[in-house]
């Protein structure tokens, strides 16, 4: 799918589907709306009438088939919602609605207002990003193991979108936002596929490669491998206890970006990625499991930001840490009442061995720390409490370092990606002490479990600022979550990250 932008006035556009807006309870359209409203014969306006339609809510339209003499065949007249609500990620929404309803009426072309940027009083340039990036994340699917719906989903593609605007004053942001769009839902959505694959074809040594991949398309990225000799050497002994039950070797992976000039600051992202996560011993029951392949949600996330680090250049040194492997029941697996050492000499009795992440994090956190970076952020699928907590929608932030709250917040804003803050409440720090070891991995039976994995994970990170973020909800869509988020992996935190690391 093509998206450009061209002067034109919407009312000139040939197109299959011309898309223009306006905002709920609105009977007479101005802007572009309106103006298309007066070419064609008032026929917007009169539809609103006849269907009696207010666009209560951010995506409800109709459709018309335009008169035989203008030059597109139907127009699509779609709510921005109310006035106060609106913001990018109504857009998005929009967008994204705007597709999918092109392929159900098998339109091949687009031509669409820039949503937002006139009476919606937003930024050109955001508001063509937020367009590109709805229609995107709206045209994935992952359909490479079924012919058939490959073919269905051939032939609807909508080959392109053209923003129309009347004049040339703004397209230089247009383009810009276009293209920033274009970058970040790409770091998306290679995310996306690889939660989507499934464990045969995403394990250990495939998250290795793909890093091993991203080094030889970026000369200011590096990649260090450690296999599993290496991993031994370094005593991560919390991290090896995890890959214990497993066939597959375990890969610490570690990427490094370097710009140009001296970077402002040196950030370290740590992403659980557990490739399958059976729960080991501690077995999950069978309906549990399934979807368990998107136990390395944080590790994909990793690797789909620094698929893109090289377009988007950001001012920073940036370390990506993947501890990967697979969690798994065996004769040789690690086994509950257990006591394992991390790499910084804390001991740790295993109560759960379902309760992996944290104890593969635990050695990552403390290699990533050692890197001396000025902040550290986690995303890990890490508790099933964040979703009682927070649902599948939002992510759960855990940090004491004012500065990441805020612009992490910031960040979730803009790219409408939720989060929303949990204590890392010292006194919980009794729920991990163990009988036998400095901590355990489990806290207390049904007691902010998602604390308590996050107060884990703190012994690990002695002086650095760090954000942890617990995406046992958003990283995977049960449902189809909006227009945008089809069912699968999300690849949640990859544009919020991004937009934050643009921050700095
Ligand atoms: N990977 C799971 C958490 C998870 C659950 C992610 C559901 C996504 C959806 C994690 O390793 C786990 O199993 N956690 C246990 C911890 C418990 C044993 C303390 C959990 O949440 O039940
Ligand atoms: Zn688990
Ligand atoms: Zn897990």
């Amino acid at each position: 799918m093509r998206i450009t932008v061209k002067i034109q006035t919407l009312e000139t556009a040939r197109t299959d589907l011309l898309v223009v807006n306006l905002f709920t309870g609105e009977t007479k359209p101005g802007g572009g709306t309106g103006a298309v409203d007066k070419k064609y014969q008032g026929l917007i306006s009169k539809k609103i009438k006849a269907l009696n339609f207010t666009g209560k809510t951010a995506g409800e339209f109709f459709t018309f088939d335009s008169p035989p003499t203008k030059p597109s065949k139907q127009v699509m007249v779609i709510s921005l919602g109310e006035r106060k609500k609106f913001n990018l990620e109504v857009i998005r929404k929009v967008a994204a609605i705007t597709l999918n309803q092109a392929k159900t009426q098998r339109a091949k072309t687009i031509a669409t207002i820039l949503h937002g940027a006139g009476i919606g009083g937003l930024e050109p340039k955001m508001c063509a990003q937020a367009i590109s990036e709805g229609l995107l994340l709206a045209d994935y699917a992952f359909d490479k193991y079924q012919k058939n719906k490959q073919k269905d989903n051939k032939q609807r593609r909508v080959k392109e979108v053209v923003i129309c605007q009347k004049d040339n004053t703004t397209i230089k942001e247009i383009k810009t936002g276009i293209a920033l769009g274009k970058i970040l839902t790409r770091a998306q959505t290679f995310a996306r596929d690889l939660v989507n694959e499934p464990p045969i074809k995403v394990y250990p040594e495939v998250l290795a490669k793909i890093a091993k991949q991203i080094t030889q398309d970026n000369s200011n990225i590096q990649a260090t491998i450690l296999k599993k000799p290496d991993i031994i050497k370094r005593k991560m002994n919390s991290f090896l206890a995890v890959d214990a039950g497993s066939d597959k070797d375990p890969y610490f992976i570690h990427l490094a970006y370097k710009p140009k000039g001296k970077p402002s600051k040196k950030v370290a992202l740590v992403g659980k990625s557990i490739t399958f996560d059976s729960g080991g011993l501690s077995l999950k029951p069978a309906e549990a499991m399934a979807t368990m392949k998107m136990d390395m949600a944080g590790g994909a996330a990793i690797l789909g930001i620094f698929s893109v680090l090289n377009d988007l250049k950001p001012n920073l040194e940036i370390h990506g840490i993947m501890s990967a492997c697979e969690n798994m029941p065996s004769g040789s697996a690690m086994k509950v009442d257990d006591v394992v050492e991390a790499s910084n000499g804390t001991t740790i009795e295993i109560v759960n061995t379902d309760a992996e992440g944290r104890l593969a994090l635990a050695d990552a956190l403390v290699y990533a720390e050692k890197l001396r970076p000025d902040y550290i952020i986690d995303l890990a699928t890490l508790t099933g409490a964040a979703i009682v907590a927070l649902g599948n929608d939002i992510a759960a932030l855990m940090t004491d370092n004012d500065e990441l709250k805020d612009k992490l917040t910031k960040a979730s804003q803009i790219t409408g990606e939720k989060i929303w803050p949990l204590p890392l409440e010292p006194d919980y720090q009794e729920h991990i002490k163990s009988e036998i070891a400095d901590i355990k991995n489990v806290g207390k039976k049904g007691a902010a479990g998602t604390i308590s994995a996050g107060l884990f994970l703190q012994n690990f990170v002695k002086k650095t600022p760090w954000a942890h973020l617990d995406i046992a909800g958003p990283a995977w869509n049960e449902t189809k979550l909006n227009p945008y988020q089809p069912i699968g992996g999300s690849g949640f935190g990859v544009r919020l990250l991004l937009e934050y690391l643009l921050m700095n």
